[in-house]
């Protein structure tokens, strides 16, 4: 099976500077190597790039980086939707959560061609459901969500060829929510599991169950992890880190157990801040979560009987 990394070094939609070093930071920790030793043929197909920019205005004055933001949509969703054509489960190397916006209509487009539903788990501790113009913070990487399930108030964003149907994606992991986001889940009706439903109930019993309507509707399945979904404790390189997150096991066994159901079709890693990071044991955590998902067993278990 073929995978290949492409890397999309995108830090405008961000409070603060430093993803446009992850790509380079997944790299180094030995992202590469790993998925090759896992038996994947792997190709890197570089860093993505955009022209300069001159600043387009808008009515919300709080906007940062608009220009830039609708250029790499573009460039994004055109490479992403050749990435998912030619391989089985393209890896989009991030950069800030603005990269979602381009990202994931470029597979939309792919599964579309395929006649195939496209399905997102959205691993992160915020929705990113805000607009253009709806966003107070002005930083755009909370807004690919909105764009990308094509809700009114993205006009400033390039037009949106293939939405995802909200009743196709999955949240894990909320746990900040904005007032216009809280909003937007009801109007939607998207699946959100918090952190106070995963305390409840666990992680396992609502992924299997979003699995299973991917599987029943020969779905294509896009998992978006936001590196802020984890625990602060165990990666600090992310600059929106929120407490309370996901530990390290539970996040092993998200990625096995999306390994094992053969449902994944493309993934993205996004908001690594190398800047951030403590000798790059976030970066190695990334790489790490993935070869899991690309079929490392960190114990090769036989079935016991108790
Ligand atoms: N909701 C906040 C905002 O709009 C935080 C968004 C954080 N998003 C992210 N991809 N880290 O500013
Ligand atoms: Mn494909
Ligand atoms: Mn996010
Ligand atoms: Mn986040």
């Amino acid at each position: 099976r073929t995978t290949a990394l492409l890397g999309a070094p995108i830090e405008t939609g961000a409070s603060q500077r430093g993803c446009i070093m992850g790509p380079d930071s997944l790299r180094t920790a030995g992202l590469f190597e790993t998925l090759e030793r896992l038996g994947w043929q792997v190709s890197d197909l570089g860093d993505l790039t955009i022209a300069p920019q001159t600043p387009m205005a808008h009515a919300n004055g709080a906007l940062h980086h608009l220009a830039e933001t609708c250029a790499w949509i573009e460039v994004l969703e055109k490479a992403a939707y050749q990435a998912a054509r030619d391989h089985d489960l393209p890896i989009f190397m991030g950069g800030d959560h603005s990269m979602a916006a381009g990202t994931v209509p470029g597979v939309a487009r792919h599964a579309a061609e395929q006649n195939r539903p496209l399905f997102v788990l959205w691993l992160d501790s915020h929705p990113d459901l805000h607009t253009p113009e709806s966003t107070e913070s002005g930083n755009l990487h909370g807004t690919p969500m909105a764009y990308f399930t094509g809700q009114p108030g993205c006009d400033a964003y390039p037009p949106l060829a293939h939405a995802v149907d909200p009743e196709n994606i999955c949240l894990m992991g909320i746990r900040s929510v904005d007032a216009a986001e809280a909003q937007k889940i009801d109007d939607l009706g998207i699946d959100v599991n918090d952190m106070r439903t995963i305390d409840e109930v666990g992680i396992l019993a609502p992924l299997r169950a979003f699995l299973e309507r991917v599987r029943a509707a020969n779905g294509m399945l896009h998992v978006s992890f936001d590196v802020d979904f984890l625990d602060p404790e165990i990666a600090p390189a992310v600059g929106t880190t929120v407490p309370g997150g996901m530990t390290f096991r539970e996040a092993h066994l998200i990625m096995e157990t999306l390994c094992d159901s053969g449902l994944v079709t493309s993934l993205e890693l996004v908001e690594l801040n190398p800047f951030l990071d403590e000798f790059g044991r976030t970066a190695k955590l990334l790489r790490d979560l993935t070869a899991s998902l690309f079929g490392r067993r960190v114990l090769d278990r036989q079935t016991k009987s108790y």
